[in-house]
């Protein structure tokens, strides 16, 4: 089973934020919806770009390239031009730190 990776104090990524963690070469965005995190991985399903630096509206996040909008939740794409849904991933929050992994590929 892949290992949990610290993202950071919960009180560090305030609700609207999100912060980018690398996850054994797997760059994920954790973002705070209002004080529930969800993880998106950082790849715009269109054409490959980044999520990071979107805009993030309730629970969906707005590519900053051409405007496609993921779902936080499920990593569905929601709007034109992408199609296709980009990876999600599980989050706990222990002890006042937010954690991901990549479980892609679990057993
Ligand atoms: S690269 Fe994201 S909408 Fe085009």
């Amino acid at each position: 089973m892949s290992d949990w990776t610290e993202v950071g104090l919960v009180g560090g990524i305030g609700p609207g934020e999100h912060r980018l963690v690398d996850v054994d070469g797997t760059p994920i965005v954790v973002c705070n919806v209002g004080g529930e995190f969800f993880a998106i991985e950082d790849v715009c399903t269109h054409d490959g770009g980044r999520l990071t630096g979107g805009c993030i509206a309730g629970d969906e996040i707005e590519c900053p390239r051409h405007g496609a909008r993921f779902s936080l939740r499920t990593g569905e794409a929601l709007c034109a031009p992408a199609y296709e849904p980009t990876a999600t991933f599980p989050v706990r929050v222990e002890d006042g730190i937010v954690y991901t992994r990549d479980d892609r590929w679990d057993d």
